[in-house]
């Protein structure tokens, strides 16, 4: 048995790259009996950049929404929000005390946020920390996450290495999991799709807000008549992602034969989306009118993430010379 863990932030409703990246392919990987699985909402990670109290609820449910739209079973794994396990804070200080300073400096994530922001908080310098001790609370084996994340689950194989080595055996060595098809879904401008470029299509938006965000993906300037390049268009690849091949094959005809535009595209896209995610669409939509049987779910997997979180605990306080409470 393979114990699968992952999380997403709620910092806003998760967006197509989140789906594709993150949510989708775990989900796949929790339907699979030999598996254990443990999703959770990385509520404590958004406090690095959501300050709203109100917001930080509500996309906490939007992110949970998701997860159970897109089909994740809550009765038969594990599903909670970080900040239900306080847990998790006690094994990062212990995680804290083992990691070289400079290993932060290098993480990306860190160095990417605070070349723009002047108000970078110590919360995003040792975000990577909160991250892995989200992961080795649980002993998880597989970590699914899009390819942004791999410099993260790196640092965490290298903290259980630290810790091991000073006090023995005690934590189990994750694996990082990344789809080399969805590992990095790019955004309507070209970048990586992220909440933090604004880029995003967040496909549980109403229809005409869907609409206007996927005519938004940014293309060259050429004319309805001319051949377009389909490999080079930002409307194509995000196309790719989610369409059968016949209709990929159909649509990269259409690009070189002319007489075919941009808005054609995002048309066919917009169409597409609408299609192959109808009912995920409209169970989110009615979750988020449930917020209670969200929370009621989300607690009963906070019992169940708590029985495994301090039994490890347990076993991390005893390695580093703490009595362990009674
Ligand atoms: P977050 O919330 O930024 O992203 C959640 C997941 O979505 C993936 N992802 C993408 N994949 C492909 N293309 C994209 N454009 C794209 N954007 C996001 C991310 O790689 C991630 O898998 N630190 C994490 C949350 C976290 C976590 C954890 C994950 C906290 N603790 C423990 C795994 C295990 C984060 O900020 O992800």
């Amino acid at each position: 048995m393979a114990r699968i863990l992952t999380g997403i932030q709620s910092s806003g409703t998760p967006h197509l790259g989140n789906l594709l990246g993150a949510i989708i392919p775990a989900i796949k990987l929790s339907k699979d009996s030999k598996n254990e699985s443990l999703f959770f909402i990385a509520d404590m990670h958004s406090l690095t950049s959501i300050r709203d109290p109100k917001s930080l609820k509500e996309n906490t449910y939007a992110t949970a929404a998701a997860w159970i739209a897109f089909g994740f079973n809550t009765e038969k794994n594990i599903f909670y929000r970080q900040s239900d396990i306080p847990e998790v804070t006690e094994l990062m200080w212990y995680l804290n005390c083992i990691t070289p300073f400079p290993m932060l400096t290098n993480a990306h994530s860190f160095k990417d946020k605070s070349s723009k922001v002047h108000n970078v908080n110590t919360g995003l310098f040792t975000y990577p920390i909160l991250m892995a001790a989200d992961i080795l609370l649980y002993d998880a084996d597989i970590v699914p996450v899009g390819k942004d994340q791999k410099q993260h689950l790196e640092m965490t194989r290298d903290m259980v290495g630290f810790f091991n080595n000073i006090y023995g055996d005690t934590l189990t060595l994750p694996q990082s999991k990344i789809d080399e098809k969805v590992m990095t879904i790019p955004g309507i401008d070209g970048r990586k799709m992220s909440k933090s470029y604004n880029n995003f299509i967040n496909v549980f938006l109403p229809d005409k807000k869907l609409r206007k965000q996927i005519m938004a993906i940014q293309t060259d300037s050429k004319g309805i008549k001319e051949s377009k390049d389909p490999q080079s268009c930002n409307v194509f690849k995000i196309y790719t992602l989610l369409a059968s091949d016949g209709d990929i094959e159909q649509m990269e005809k259409n690009y070189s034969g002319g007489n075919y535009g941009y808005g054609h595209a995002k048309q066919a896209l917009y169409e597409l989306i609408i299609d192959k995610y109808s009912s995920e669409r409209s169970r989110f939509n009615k979750l988020m009118d449930q917020q209670d049987l969200i929370e009621n779910q989300l607690q009963k997997g906070a019992k169940k993430a708590r029985i495994i979180a301090q039994s490890v605990l347990k076993r991390v306080r005893a390695k580093v010379g703490y009595k362990n409470m009674t």
